[in-house]
């Protein structure tokens, strides 16, 4: 069951209390990390830490300090290296960006700043300026921190020593076991509602919310495990997801420095897009649309364990409007790119909900996706 959060218009204390909270987070990740980590280059596919930890202060200083406060960037044109769309992620180790104790510095004195403009900002209901209406602009930047720490989390599974944060056991950075067969259900055809309500925090490509017609379809209530792949792997010689190695008597997986035998319960995770449809053609299914998922979501059990692909391309919905800028989302609408639904083990359930859309190239699988089976019903 996916929950649906009750929203309370947030308070300059709460706000204050969410940045905090997201802010210790990323602390605690990096933690175990020396600046030599965090400086190395690991993939072309991902930045270096010091990268992330640079852009999620500089977005910070940039909304809540520069744009809220109307006060000058502390290291004049810096900014410009931390632009996600200037700066694709294979160049990133190479940008001349902040480093070790210059960076933990930069971090803490915008927080410092954006604390006090936080402290004169009108948050309220009724807030004249839509940016900071119900802490809009506050909320973008404690979602922003909080998706990059997913970003940072898959950086992470390439370590090749043991990661050993003081947060969590490194052996539960994976999806919770799942019951393999909970059985199909189906859904009537109708009209649904799709996408965020207009009160609370949302991305724009989630609204605005409108109703879809559907076919009736039937969907998996559970996402496809391990065990399941390992069947399809076995039979059609399709290669494993990313991180699984073999061993004697089947398969392991390395992540975060350390190797933990392939759990046949787990819901199957690193596999594309492109693996996952030709999965489940195999099973003689589909892919649900982003739809479908959506109006399903309330029914659907293991999701929080990995993202899931649909058969969607990331386009807009009808009458979307950017807000508050267009590199968020509009410049990846098209054909390019595939969405996926739900959260992972590695998302923050601050930032976790079913009109939630999340989206990457559809040979990806270094983000932390699997899939759920569908259908049309007969
Ligand atoms: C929603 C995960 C596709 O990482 O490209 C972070 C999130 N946007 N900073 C991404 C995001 C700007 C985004 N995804
Ligand atoms: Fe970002």
């Amino acid at each position: 069951m996916i929950a649906t959060e009750v929203t309370s218009t947030p308070t300059q204390q709460s706000l204050a209390a969410l940045l905090t909270e997201a802010r210790e987070r990323t602390i605690a990740l990096i933690a175990p990390l020396g600046d030599e980590l965090l400086n190395r280059v690991y993939s072309e596919l991902l930045s270096p830490l010091a990268w992330d930890l640079g852009h999620i202060a500089n977005f910070e200083e940039l909304w809540l300090v520069q744009t809220v406060g109307g006060r000058a960037p502390l290291h004049g044109e810096l900014g410009r290296y931390y632009d996600a769309i200037e700066n694709p992620r294979r160049e990133r180790g190479a940008l001349p960006i902040l480093h070790d104790a210059e960076l933990r510095a930069y971090m803490a004195e915008v927080r410092e700043r954006t604390l006090e403009v936080l402290d004169e900002a009108d948050v309220s209901a009724d807030a004249e300026d839509r940016l900071l209406r119900e802490g809009f602009v506050y909320e973008m930047l404690i979602a922003h921190e909080l998706q990059h720490q997913e970003t940072m989390l898959q950086l992470l599974q390439l370590l090749d020593a043991p990661y050993r944060p003081a947060v969590a056991d490194p052996t539960a950075f994976e999806p919770a076991p799942v019951a393999g067969d909970a059985g199909t259900i189906r859904v009537d055809a109708g009209a649904y509602a799709i996408g965020a309500p207009e009160r609370g925090f949302a991305y724009d490509n989630e609204r605005p919310r409108h109703t879809v017609e559907l076919a009736a379809f039937e969907i998996d209530r559970t996402p496809v495990t391990n065990a399941t792949y390992m069947e399809y792997m076995g039979e059609t010689g399709a290669e494993p997801p990313m991180y699984w190695e073999r061993t004697d008597g089947g398969w392991e997986r390395s992540a975060m420095g350390v190797r933990t035998p392939v759990d046949p319960m787990r819901p199957v995770v690193h596999v594309s897009w492109e693996e996952a449809d030709a999965f489940a053609r195999w099973a003689g299914r589909r892919l649900p649309t982003e739809f479908e998922w959506e109006a399903a979501a309330p029914r659907l059990e293991g999701t929080g364990g990995a993202w899931e692909w649909t058969s969607s391309e990331f386009r807009q919905y009808r009458g979307f409007a950017a807000f508050p800028y267009e590199e968020y989302s509009m410049v990846f609408f098209g054909d390019t790119y595939k969405v996926l639904r739900g959260s992972s083990w590695a998302t923050h359930p601050h930032v976790a909900r079913p009109s939630f859309r999340n989206w990457d190239l559809p040979q990806r699988r270094q983000i932390f996706a699997g899939l759920r089976l569908a259908g049309d019903a007969s």
